[in-house]
């Protein structure tokens, strides 16, 4: 364990999963420390999955916590626990959400960070951020606008409402959907299917993906192709 944050290993593939039940793993920013520890300890896996259990995935930043701040102390929150959303992102190795219940604001932003989710059909996605008049800010809205493009982030951000699996998935933002409690054991399977491919292909694919996402055409035809030329000389 790492504070709330359990950390377990199937063959090469590391789960990390939130312990913070009581409080629908809010996302404290204690939670979210831990979870950068967590994500820092398992750069050696092949594969990543993170959850929150069977019941919830997290309810989004600790209410509890969101006071009015300077703007040093936001920028200072951004390099220290927020980090953790961009650490997550920037894993070399294929991570999976693996999803049940409540998946909002900063626990939707978590899994909008890895690059597959899995949910069963009990979750429900939203981002409530606007309504308690701020925003989603720990990449949220940045990943959405790229996953669904403006219109559809437009329609979650703005109008605050709740999200079925069913129209997740229709959305392409949930890649599996499962039978309610095995979103894990989905989750695990996929995962073990990424960790058993040659490990610097699947690592340099997702980063050139992560990467054309925002390129031009151009340098993203030339990405490809370097990348390729580093792996054919090292293969
Ligand atoms: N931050 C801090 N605590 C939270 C929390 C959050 N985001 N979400 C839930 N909790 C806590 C509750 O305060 C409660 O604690 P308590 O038992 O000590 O009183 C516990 O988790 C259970 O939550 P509860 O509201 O009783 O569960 P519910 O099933 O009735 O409702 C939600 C579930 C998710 C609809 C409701 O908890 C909610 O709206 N949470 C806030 C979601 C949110 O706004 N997230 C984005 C923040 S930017």
């Amino acid at each position: 364990m790492i504070g709330d944050v359990e950390v377990s290993r199937h063959g090469d593939v590391a789960v990390l999963t939130l312990r913070r039940e009581a409080k629908l793993n809010a996302l404290s920013t204690h939670l979210e420390s831990r979870l950068l520890e967590a994500v820092r300890s398992v750069r050696d896996s092949r594969a990543v999955v993170i959850t929150g259990g069977d019941r919830v995935f997290s309810a989004g930043a600790d209410t509890s916590e969101l006071t009015e701040m300077t703007p040093e102390a936001i920028a200072e929150y951004y390099r220290e626990s927020g980090a953790v959303y961009e650490a997550v992102a920037a894993l070399p190795q294929p991570t999976i959400a693996a999803i049940a219940g409540y998946c909002l604001g900063g626990g939707f932003e978590l899994a909008l960070a890895a690059d597959l989710r899995v949910a069963d059909e009990t979750a429900v996605f939203g981002l409530p951020e606007v309504g308690m008049g701020i925003l989603p800010s720990s990449g949220g809205v940045t990943r959405l606008v790229r996953a669904v493009g403006p219109a559809r982030t437009r329609d979650l951000v703005l109008r605050c409402r709740r999200m079925s699996v069913t129209e997740a998935h229709s959305w392409g933002l949930v890649t599996e959907t499962t039978p309610a409690g095995s979103h894990l054991s989905t989750a695990l399977e996929i995962a073990g299917e990424l960790a058993a491919q040659p490990p610097l292909a699947v690592s340099v694919a997702k980063q050139v993906i992560t990467a054309a996402t925002d390129a031009s055409r151009e340098t993203a035809l030339l990405l490809e192709q370097l990348a390729y030329a580093t792996l054919n000389r090292i293969g």
